[in-house]
């Protein structure tokens, strides 16, 4: 489906487009520019892979895609709407219903529960207290947790704190997952189960931009972007990995 804006009279059919992305972050005595020009498109449903070595911008630009920091210039246009001119708040709401982030790290709150913890996107929402606990259950089964609800993070493995904040990312019902080395922490058999779960996600038709360092990771992938001094240099299609059991 091809989407004209009156306004503007551009074309947005792709579900992401970023035009010239830079990303220049101002230390006073000098600056890092950390990106200097990306331009892409990704389709809906794709799954994505972005590589390249330590430094060369992929964090920065996933952030910028997960709107959870801004372009110093260009512009990015998601589902058909110029987020990179949005305001905070609108930014905020769309964070919250169209995106879910999963981090190298998990970014749980240790003293919550798993429960608790996939409870806060709908907390922020204004979910009342019964429905946020049903969809948050609901969530926390879908990912193999049901349980370990009255866990907290450090009575979990760290595949079960990934699972976690894999619900927590999924409870809104997004149509985009964006993870930033999302088996980084993990044992490669507790990375292929969080695997298993991004095919899963993918096969139900969510877009995936996952950033990885290692390749039999990125196999799982059907296109394959790889990042140098900030620029997309190389953007390739594979034949995705299947899962292994
Ligand atoms: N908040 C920040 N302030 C200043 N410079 C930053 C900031 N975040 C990142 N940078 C710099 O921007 C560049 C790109 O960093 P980025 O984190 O995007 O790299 P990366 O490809 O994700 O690396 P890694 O594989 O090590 O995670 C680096 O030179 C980094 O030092
Ligand atoms: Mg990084």
């Amino acid at each position: 489906m091809v989407v004209c804006n009156p306004m503007t009279n551009e074309s947005q059919d792709s579900f992401i487009r970023v035009k010239d992305i830079t990303k220049i972050y101002d230390m006073g005595d000098s600056v890092v520019e950390a990106l200097v020009g990306v331009s892409l498109e990704i389709e809906q449903g794709t799954y994505v892979a972005i590589m390249g070595p330590s430094g060369s911008g992929k964090t920065t630009f996933l952030d910028i895609l997960g709107c959870l920091s801004r372009p110093t210039s260009g512009e990015y246009w998601l589902k058909g709407q110029k987020v990179s001119d949005f305001s905070e708040a609108r930014l905020a709401q769309l964070r919250n219903h169209e995106i879910g982030f999963v981090f190298q790290n998990f970014n749980l709150l240790p003293r919550a529960s798993a429960l608790g913890n996939v409870e806060l996107p709908l907390l922020y929402d204004g979910v009342p207290r019964r429905e946020r606990v049903r969809r948050a259950r609901e969530s926390l089964e879908a990912v193999g947790l049901g349980d370990r609800a009255h866990h907290r993070p450090n009575e979990m493995s760290g595949g079960q704190r990934q699972r976690v904040a894999i619900a927590r990312a999924l409870v809104n019902q997004p149509s985009i997952v964006f993870a930033d080395e999302p088996t980084g922490n993990l044992d490669s058999r507790s990375g292929e189960s969080i695997m298993m779960l991004f095919n899963e996600l993918h096969a139900q038709g969510k877009t995936i931009v996952m950033v990885t360092h290692e390749p039999d990771i990125a196999q799982h992938a059907e296109r394959v972007i790889s990042f140098k001094d900030g620029l997309a240099v190389k953007d390739v299609w594979q034949r995705k990995r299947e899962n292994q059991s």
